[in-house]
């Protein structure tokens, strides 16, 4: 009978680069110049929720997000889509009376309904928990029979940062040095307990959709910068280093040191670009003043600053006391009113896949 439906709903959550992604190798495998560090948002608050669906009477693959249908028809959904069935499996549910053999997959079409409980686009790297949350439903559905590592080099290709939001606590993403990418892919450094001090903050500075997406960013930064290589070659691979020690020794002075130069210098990249891309905005600017003089001010830092591919502030404090005083301090600088739309949610520090 074609009435049946089954279905998987998975949530996954976002993650923010203390190293940064920027710049691939390979457009289409999605390979990274350089590894990059994340740290994963905890699910309650930014996380994508997605449920795939699978009927004999669906006669093409579908997607809705946010509750719009958009087009599979992008190199990267159908990527994941093919890389996802290749490993499909038999599934039996016999309560339902339904029997779907590998082979069935190959023909059988999808519904994928997705939706982000925070701005799409605007720099809070939706993309990340968007495609991890759709391979990891996908694979659920399918009975693939891999794990998050072998899952993270298909939603790589979906998004690059999505490999990262595949585990939680800070995770790396290896750049590998295969052609074919079958080690480009996220590993976990430590998990969401390690440094469980830790309270992000994202100051919505504008929750507008950004201007240039990070694939032409990157690719125009990739070409036209005399800085990027330089970057990609010599001060990332000595960041990546420090930066593990600091995670594993919770050394918050160094982790914020090297964060917030990270962001610093990836968005020096940006605008070393022809033409220069500018994500950040003038809030922006405000925000990293103000941490600035607050760090110097203690004597030791006490918050870190990073931003994505957008005016928004990620600020990873180093404690809970460390978060409060922030805060405060935004709403002193930053008092709410017409023309800044800065909103402030204080994000826990755990992740788990559900
Ligand atoms: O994976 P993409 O294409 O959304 O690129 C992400 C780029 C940054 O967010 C700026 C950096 C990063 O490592 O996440």
């Amino acid at each position: 009978s074609k009435k049946w439906v089954l279905m998987v709903t998975a949530q996954a959550p976002t993650n923010i680069a203390v190293i940064k992604y920027w710049g691939k190798r390979d457009e289409n495998l999605i390979l990274a110049i350089n590894d990059s560090i994340s740290v994963t948002l905890d699910p309650a608050h930014l996380c994508t929720t997605t449920t795939v669906a699978v009927s004999p009477s669906f006669n093409q693959d579908r997607m809705w997000l946010n509750r719009k249908e958009i087009s599979l028809a992008g190199g990267r959904y159908q990527n994941c889509l093919r890389e996802i069935r290749a490993r499909a499996r038999d599934v039996e549910d016999e309560k339902k009376g339904i029997k779907i053999t590998k082979k069935d997959w190959q023909n059988l079409h999808v519904h994928i309904d997705s939706y982000n409980n925070f701005p799409t686009a605007a720099g809070l790297a939706s993309s990340a928990a968007g495609f991890a949350c759709l391979v990891f439903s996908l694979a659920k559905l399918m009975n693939v029979q891999e794990d998050n590592g072998r899952l993270s080099a298909i939603a790589r290709q979906g998004s690059g940062s999505a490999c990262r939001s595949l585990f939680g606590g800070f995770v790396k993403w290896v750049m590998g040095k295969e052609e074919n990418g079958s080690d480009s892919v996220a590993v976990p450094l430590v998990d969401e307990k390690h440094w469980d001090e830790l309270v992000i903050i994202i100051a919505v500075v504008s929750s507008r959709q950004k201007e240039t997406s990070s694939t032409s960013g990157m690719r125009e930064t990739v070409e036209t910068s005399a800085l990027i290589e330089h970057r990609a070659k010599v001060v990332v691979p000595k960041r990546i280093i420090q930066m593990e020690e600091a995670i594993q020794n919770r050394d918050f002075p160094t982790f914020a040191q090297l964060t917030c130069s990270d962001s610093n210098q990836f968005h020096a990249v940006c605008m070393d670009t022809s033409p220069p891309i500018f994500y950040m905005n003038d809030t922006s600017h405000r925000v990293i003043g103000c941490v600035e003089k607050w760090n110097r001010s203690e004597g030791t830092p006490q918050v870190a600053y990073t931003f994505d591919a957008g005016p928004n502030a990620v600020l990873i404090a180093r404690n809970r006391k460390a978060a409060t005083l922030m805060l405060q301090r935004l709403l002193f600088h930053f008092p709410p009113n017409s023309d800044t739309d800065l909103d402030s949610y204080v994000i826990g520090d755990k992740s788990i896949l559900k």
